[in-house]
Parts: C-alpha cells; structure tokens; sequence
C-alpha cells in the first residue's frame, strides 16, 4: 500500500487575475496535468481585464478545472498529500475564489492547506522544469527575473540547507508600469490585440529596431556608504537595487504617434481585426495591416524594453554575485528576449533557464511546485488564510 507522504502530489490551485488554472504535480517536479481555462477573449473586448468580469468567470470555472486536473492526473482527491493556492498578489475577488475553494476541499479531506506566493510560483516554474528535465540544478544563490503583465521584480533566491524552503530578497521592482502592461498598452494603442505581448513580438521581426531611438534613465539605487546615516531619508535595507520604468516608453511612443499622424492608419487596423477576430499575431494577415512605420516602431520599442530588461538584469547578476538566473512570467515568453538573454548568459558563462511556453504564463503547476519546499517542511496554511492582493515576496 502507497504511503501517501511518499508520492508527494499536492493539487495547485490558481486565480489571481484572469486564467483560473488547476493542476496535479508529483513532489514539485513531475506535472500529472496542468489544466488552464483562460478568460483572455472575454477581457479582450475590453482591452484589459475586468475584476468583476474575472471573478465572475472563476466562480463559473474553478470546479469544473479542478476536476479536469484530477482527472488528467488520473488520481483521486483521497490520493493528494495537500492542497496549495494563490494567496496573492493578485485581484481580490479573483483571489478569493481559488482560496475559498481550496480552503473547502482541505476541509472536507483533511488534508494541508498551503499558500503560496504567486511571483514565488512563477520562478518554481523554471525550478519545476529544470528538475524534471534531470538538467543541471540551477546554482545558487540564482537571481530571478519576473516580469509579466502586473510586475516586473528582480528576486535573489537561496534554499535554507536545514530546512529546503526558499527565502527571497527583491532587489529591483517596477517603479510604475509592469513590462507586459507596457506591451499591452503600447498594443492597445497601435489598435492591436490584446494581450499585446504576442502581438508584438509576432511582429517586431519585421521592422527596424533601430528605427526610433528610444531611451531609458536609470533608477539605480545604491545603499548608502558606510558609516554615513541620514535620518530624514527613507529607511533603506541593504544592497544596491536595480528598478525599472516603463510609462516613459508607452508615453514615448504616443508622443510618436501623436508627431507622425499614425492616428487614421490605427483606427483602419483595428477596425480591420474587430471585423475578422480570425487573424492572429501570427497570420500573414497581421503583418500586412501594419505599414513600414508601424512595424519600425514595433520593433524599436521591443529593442529597448528586452535591452533595459537585460541590462537591469545583468548588472544586478554580477553586483549581487549571481551564480545562475532564471527569467520567469509571462513575457519571459517573448522571443526576442530569450534569445538576448541566452546569448548574454553564454557570453558571461551563467547558466539561465526560462519555463516552457505553456509554464510562462499563468498555471496552477507552479502554483503546486512552489508549494512542495512548504509541504516538506510542514508550512501549513491555517483555516483563516484570506486574499492578499498586495502580497509582497521577500524582503527588500
Ligand atoms: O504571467 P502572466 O500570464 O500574467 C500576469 O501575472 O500578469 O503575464 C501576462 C502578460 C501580458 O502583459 C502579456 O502581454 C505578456 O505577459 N506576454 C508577452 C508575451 N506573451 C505574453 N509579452 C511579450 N511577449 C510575449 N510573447
Ligand atoms: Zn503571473
């Protein structure tokens, strides 16, 4: 007879923004399934996501996913050794479904509750992956990228040798926009699709990247030196930290749009794809909606985000002593971004792993991956676990 401790399958559970997303995964490395009931064609309508729309949809979706899960895992919820969900960041009603949820089935089958931090899921993504795929281990402390449509964040990550969980420090975070609500936004404006990531990278390739020279100031904090205090400043914790901007490149690029009359030919675009929701990033149809001058600025303005990305990046890698990196979220699905930081990594000889497509995005086997560390050391949520949807990873 099985000793459940020993197969270790925790269900994960997943609703922090618009995908509800259930999966079974065997010791935090082995996904049994991974199943995701996107809401993205209904938010598209509206160019962004809807909380109440979201909740809505999760309610309607969050059983019959789980049950999917369970069924492609081909296991029974009596075999599952716990539970773990999304406790945040996130939109709180969406949050509170999959809580709620997952709260129920502990309940009812006695079995552990564990929280998880969605933006820890994201880098267990990777973690899950590169394990499963017997590759070499990631080398620690590894730095973390997470950069999707509600955060871009840097993370150094350590596993404690004692107890194996994970602590985390962040050590560079968007000081306002998201990188992929940068691409969603800049989309939006060039009357493309939503979300906009896929569109731009599916057309970038066909403009000129130096087209239009677009520019990012730093925002490089550094600790104050030694010895040297200064009461009226902010309290500052320690290191140098490496943060990001992107409003200033979307209002760059509306000024763009603004000085070069684009308005007629965006207008003609997107009202060409309302009328034939059929033509996707990829089509052949899409490139031909776009002029020269469109497709340049595509291609400029994903030059520098993929460059101020990779320069944050890198430099964070060698001041913080980086031993590998790992680039997580949803436009670590960019393609353009994956082959700058792979060539970048070989070129200084770090190792680097991004997740598989489908892992890129947002999923419940991270969710349940992330969660193994927390099972093994007996991390247990209790009954009172509530949505936090600002919930912070690490300290700073
Ligand atoms: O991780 P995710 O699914 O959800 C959040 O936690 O935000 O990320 C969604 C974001 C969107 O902003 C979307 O435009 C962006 O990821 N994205 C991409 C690509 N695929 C998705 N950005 C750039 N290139 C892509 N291929
Ligand atoms: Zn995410």
């Amino acid at each position: 007879m099985r000793k459940s401790s020993e197969t270790g399958l925790i269900l994960g559970i997943e609703s922090s923004c618009d995908e509800t997303a259930a999966a079974v995964v065997r010791a935090g490395s082995t996904a049994l399934s991974n199943v995701v009931a996107s809401q993205m064609s209904l938010h598209a309508n509206y160019g962004g996501v809807v909380p109440e729309l979201a909740s809505r949809e999760h309610l309607r979706n969050v059983v019959p996913v789980v049950r999917e899960a369970m069924r492609r895992a081909s296991v029974s919820f009596e075999d599952l050794d716990a539970i773990a969900v999304t406790e945040g960041p996130g939109l709180a009603g969406a949050l509170l479904v999959g809580i709620t949820y997952a709260k129920a089935l502990s309940f009812g089958l006695e079995k552990p509750l564990i929280s998880v931090n969605h933006l820890e899921g994201h880098i267990h993504a990777v973690l899950m992956e590169t394990r499963e795929s017997a590759s070499a281990a990631m080398e620690l402390p590894l730095l973390a990228l997470v950069v999707s449509g509600g955060h871009t964040h840097l993370y150094v990550a350590r596993q404690d040798a004692n107890s194996n969980t994970w602590n985390y420090r962040n050590v560079g975070r968007t000081v306002d926009d998201a990188a992929g609500e940068a691409y969603d936004k800049v989309a939006k404006l060039l009357g493309l699709g939503y979300p906009g990531g896929p569109w731009i990278d599916a057309l970038a390739p066909h403009g000129n990247p130096r087209a239009v020279p677009f520019t990012f100031s730093e925002i490089k904090h550094r600790a104050p030196r030694e010895g040297v205090t200064n009461k009226k400043a902010p309290t500052r914790t320690d290191g140098p930290h490496f943060d990001f901007s992107f409003s200033g490149i979307k209002t760059a690029v509306l000024r763009y749009v603004e000085t070069h009359h684009m308005r007629e030919s965006i207008e003609a675009r997107r009202a060409a794809l309302t009328a034939d929701p059929s033509i996707t990033p990829k089509s052949p149809a899409a490139v031909a909606l776009c002029d020269k001058q469109t497709l340049d600025l595509l291609a400029s303005f994903q030059y520098a985000v993929v460059g101020n990305l990779l320069r944050q990046t890198l430099a964070a890698a060698e001041s913080l002593g980086a031993h590998s990196i790992v680039v997580s979220g949803g436009v670590a699905a960019n393609s353009e971004l994956r082959r700058r930081f792979q060539a970048e990594a070989d070129r200084r000889g770090l190792p680097i792993a991004f997740p598989s497509l489908a892992l890129s995005t947002d999923n419940a086997a991270m969710i349940a991956a992330a969660a193994w560390p927390k099972f093994v050391a007996k991390d247990f949520a209790t009954e009172d676990l509530g949505a936090t949807p600002q919930l912070r990873l690490g300290a700073r």
